[in-house]
């Protein structure tokens, strides 16, 4: 991969479920430090331990499953603790978890195939978490994967 970036066939390189030990094995190996790390990341599996390190290494951490995906959504978006403050903000519990991650600087890639979800998940730019709402996000870590890869 390194070669096709190099030719200038690929502009930069990622990687997908990858963790401290794994990078820590890896990372000495390549030239090219990935630009970006894909983990499963939501409230219920928040990956606290992994996301620091990744960030503290230049690389940008990308959460998949952020509503807890297909199967999890309901449980998640129904959460009460994330309702509240859904409630308390106006808005959805999908934007709130949405903006938990952005203000955790993990970048997120909801899936829908729903318009007005799409256009839900983009509009995360006009309200922010305070410190205590993130403690309380935060605070609901189960260390509940969702899906293996
Ligand atoms: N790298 C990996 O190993 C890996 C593994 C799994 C997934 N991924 C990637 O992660 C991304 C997300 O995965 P995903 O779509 O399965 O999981 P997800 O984003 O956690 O959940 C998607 C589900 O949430 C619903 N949803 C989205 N926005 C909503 C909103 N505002 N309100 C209510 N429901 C909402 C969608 O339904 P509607 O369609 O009705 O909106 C859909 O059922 C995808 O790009 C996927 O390819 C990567």
């Amino acid at each position: 991969m390194e070669k096709f970036v190099e030719a200038g066939k690929i502009r930069s390189l990622g990687l997908s479920n990858w963790y401290v030990k794994e990078l820590k094995e890896f990372l000495p190996q390549v030239s090219i430090t990935p630009a970006l790390v894909q983990n499963e990341i939501h409230p219920y599996y928040q990956e606290n331990d992994v996301i620091p390190y990744i960030q503290s290494l230049g690389i940008v951490v990308q959460g998949w499953y952020p509503l807890g995906g297909r199967g999890h959504t309901a449980e998640l978006l129904g959460d009460t603790v994330i309702s509240e403050i859904a409630k308390a903000h106006g808005v959805s519990s999908a934007q709130i978890i949405l903006r938990w991650n952005l203000q955790k600087g993990v970048v997120v890639i909801p899936g829908s195939s729903n318009p007005d979800h799409i256009r839900e998940n983009t509009r995360l730019y006009d309200f922010s978490l305070t410190d205590g709402e993130m403690a309380r996000i935060n605070a609901l870590d189960r260390g509940e994967k969702h899906d293996w890869y």
